[in-house]
């Protein structure tokens, strides 16, 4: 029997672009798809864009544009990039679509009927300026256990006390900078402590694998919360039904949005959208998520559509999270990798590849190590799979008009490669690529070694037309021929290239079963090219360039005002300008962008004493400082080395016991010479004209510059 089964990936927030992190998603979604429509299995894969909140409604307030401006905008970059990347939807939707109202209302409406809908009236920070209650992300102040200034609402990052914004010394808003006042206003509640007996059957009913069952036990036993599904006005999202000024909280209708481009679908295909959707079929539900989202999921989801009368997920399956090189996804490390970075320079197959050697059922996270990247797909994929159909295929062309014999010289190991795969199936079904991958590959050394044993070349030296060579060579095209179906569900345009090399129908997985026997086979033209390190290079440092002025940390002295340049990236800030500049007698450049206060205001300016210098070897432009930034929170002085384009205008020995000004937030910066730890501030136009604080100011270091 045929299996139906509808799969999504978790929507891409419209805030920001398609990066590696939502690539690793869709391609292990989009190989398990793969996998499934080759076995001839009724698959489809659908998503959308999660286009609702606060953050998208200010982002669009400062372009200048509408939100639904926007969200089309993004939309688009994210369907171009995903593409680009081969994930085969059958829909990409929108949250803030038509389909999704109506679902998200209706859902809620029926959440009311059954009773699992509360209101009640909470209190929270509000910014009495922009008119808007406050996110903890949106307040920052000192924190009352250590205070350190500058901390978020709910957590600190010196002392990592948690805490409530209401606790924060001198709160302000990150918005306008303005001190938030306490408001109330009326909530509505899903009232999530009443599947706490269905959540502990579901959650252990085989749908989620064991460490996320393990960890949901914990929170279960440990008592739910109602879940607040309410924003007031303004906010962009859907209006609750007979509630005005009160929107849904973005999370109430993301995962309603399966169902709203599933059923957008429906509407083109012809599909039955109850059949997916309502209990009693035998079709199967499956979410792609990653780690950061899992209560979500596995929590206020499926409750919410028992409570409604809708079928739960079959299964939600968990991966961790991308790190390149073994450092976190950064935008100011420079290792924040854009889907676009990455497309510009290197070809999609080779990630897909990659990331699929790399993944297994469990939640680990998956370093992409550029170095490790280079030599596993040539070694693999060159090296191994194109290699033998290039080893082959011209003794085929050039002796026998491409004509492949009437049977293979070596049943065993043909049969040993179609034996292969329902083993194989295993590993792709329960998301074990890595393993399928391992296995293929071993595969593609036998046949390596079976080519290297028989040394077709040899034999046709004296004989062109040899019926051995020709056996030999067509047994290596199908040993390749059966790779390459094993493959397809990773490398589909590498498949289809091969497809046109052999002149054959789409591979599919039964395929296998058959070879291919007195068939006349295509010219042969390269599979895949080698993956170029400098290519390599040139993403990383086209990724690094988003990151702001990163560059420019080490080289401000090249003839402009330093001051302020090298920022930490901010989404919003136009990276490209130098920011605020002190008062200059001489306006020797235009002024920077008007920036609003809150951006200045996560500048951490700081009096910072050099306590050595030194020349840099090989570097023309900069020196290394070692700074003292006084005593830290826990007592202990901090140190910091700095490298600064400063060494046109003084002697390191000059520098020594002077003071200067630090951006101390700024995030370490990994230069050719080592770790710079900020950025020391300088005026001047450059060459001997470069000035640093006076010696005589009287501050002291650690202090504040207000
Ligand atoms: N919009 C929500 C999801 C709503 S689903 C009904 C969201 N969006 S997201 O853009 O932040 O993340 C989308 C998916 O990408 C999530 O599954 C998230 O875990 C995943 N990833 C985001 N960064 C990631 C990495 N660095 N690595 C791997 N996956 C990561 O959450
Ligand atoms: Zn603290």
């Amino acid at each position: 029997m045929t299996r139906r089964i509808l799969v999504t990936s978790a929507l891409p927030y419209a805030n920001g672009p398609i990066h590696l992190g939502h690539i690793l998603e869709a391609v292990q979604t989009d190989i398990w798809v793969r996998f499934q429509q080759l076995k001839g299995e009724e698959c489809v894969y659908v998503c959308a864009d999660d286009t609702h909140g606060t953050a998208i409604m200010l982002r669009a307030e400062n372009e200048g544009i509408t939100p639904e401006a926007l969200i089309a905008r993004v939309q688009a970059e994210h369907e171009r990039d995903y593409a680009g990347f081969n994930i085969g939807f059958a829909q990409f939707h929108s949250t803030h679509s038509p389909e999704n109202e109506r679902l998200s209302q209706d859902m809620y409406r029926r959440l009311r009927a059954n009773g699992h809908i509360s209101r009640r009236r909470i209190t929270q920070l509000f910014d009495p300026e922009k008119q808007l209650f406050l996110a903890d992300r949106f307040i920052k102040g000192t924190c009352p256990k250590c205070r350190t200034p500058d901390q978020y609402g709910d957590n600190c990052e010196a002392c990592n006390a948690t805490y409530s914004p209401s606790d924060l010394i001198d709160p302000r808003s990150t918005l306008s900078g303005a001190t938030p006042i306490e408001k109330d206003s009326e909530h509505f509640f899903f009232t999530l402590p009443a599947f706490t007996d269905m959540l502990k059957t579901w959650t252990r009913s085989g749908t989620l694998q064991e460490s996320v069952a393990n960890k949901l036990s914990e929170w279960l036993d440990g008592g739910l919360q109602e879940w607040d599904i309410s924003r007031d006005a303004p906010y962009f999202g859907f209006e609750i039904p007979d509630e005005p000024g009160k929107y849904f909280y973005v999370w109430l209708d993301a995962p309603v949005g399966y169902m709203a481009s599933f059923e957008a679908l429906c509407k083109r295909t012809g599909l039955d959208f109850d059949a997916y959707w309502k209990p009693g079929h035998d079709t199967e539900l499956y979410h792609f998520i990653g780690k950061d989202i899992v209560n979500f999921h596995t929590l206020f989801w499926p409750a919410m559509l028992s409570s409604v009368g809708y079928r739960t997920p079959t299964g939600v399956f968990v991966h961790g999270f991308v790190t390149i090189n073994g450092q976190k996804m950064s935008k100011s490390r420079g290792t924040f990798i854009n889907a676009s970075d990455y497309l510009a320079h290197l070809d999609p197959e080779y990630l897909r590849y990659y990331f699929a050697a790399k993944l297994s059922s469990a939640v680990d996270d998956l370093d992409l190590n550029l170095d490790d990247f280079v030599a596993r797909v040539n070694a693999d994929l060159v090296g191994k799979v194109v290699n033998i159909a290039s080893r082959c295929a011209g003794f085929i062309s050039k002796g026998f008009d491409g004509v492949l014999s009437a049977q293979c010289s070596e049943p065993a190991l043909v049969a040993e490669f179609q034996a292969a795969k329902d083993e194989i199936a295993a590993h792709y079904e329960s998301r074990d690529y890595s393993k399928a991958l391992r296995q293929i590959m071993a595969l593609a050394d036998k046949a390596n070694a079976y080519i290297a044993d028989k040394a077709p070349w040899t034999l046709a030296k004296t004989d062109k037309q040899s019926s051995e060579v020709q056996a030999i060579c067509s047994t290596g095209i199908n040993l390749f021929r059966l790779l390459m179906s094993y493959l397809k569900p990773v490398l589909p345009t590498m498949a289809a290239r091969a497809e046109a090399f052999l002149a054959i129908e789409p591979l599919h997985w039964h395929s296998v079963d058959t070879l291919l026997l007195g068939h006349r086979i295509g010219a042969f033209t390269p599979l895949l090219t080698r993956v170029e390190p400098d290519k390599v290079a040139a993403m990383m440092a086209s990724a690094g360039a988003g990151a702001a002025g990163a560059a420019a940390a080490g080289t401000t002295a090249a003839g402009t005002s330093p001051v302020g340049a090298g920022l930490p990236a901010n989404k919003d800030a136009d990276n490209s300008a130098p920011a605020a500049t002190t008062a200059a007698p001489l306006a020797q450049e235009p002024l920077a962008e008007e920036i609003a206060y809150p951006d200045f205001a996560k500048v951490d300016l700081r009096i910072a004493r050099i306590v050595n210098a030194e020349h840099v070897e090989g570097a023309e432009k900069l020196l290394k400082l070692q700074l003292d930034l006084g005593l830290g929170a826990d007592g202990a002085p901090v140190l910091r080395t700095v490298f600064s384009g400063i060494k046109s205008a003084y002697d390191p020995a000059s520098l020594v016991g002077r003071l200067t000004v630090l951006v101390a937030n700024l995030a370490p910066r990994k230069m050719k010479f080592g770790m710079s730890e900020g950025m020391v501030l300088a005026a001047g136009p450059g060459g001997k004209d470069i000035w640093l604080l006076q010696p005589d100011s009287g501050a002291q270091p650690g202090m504040r510059v207000v």
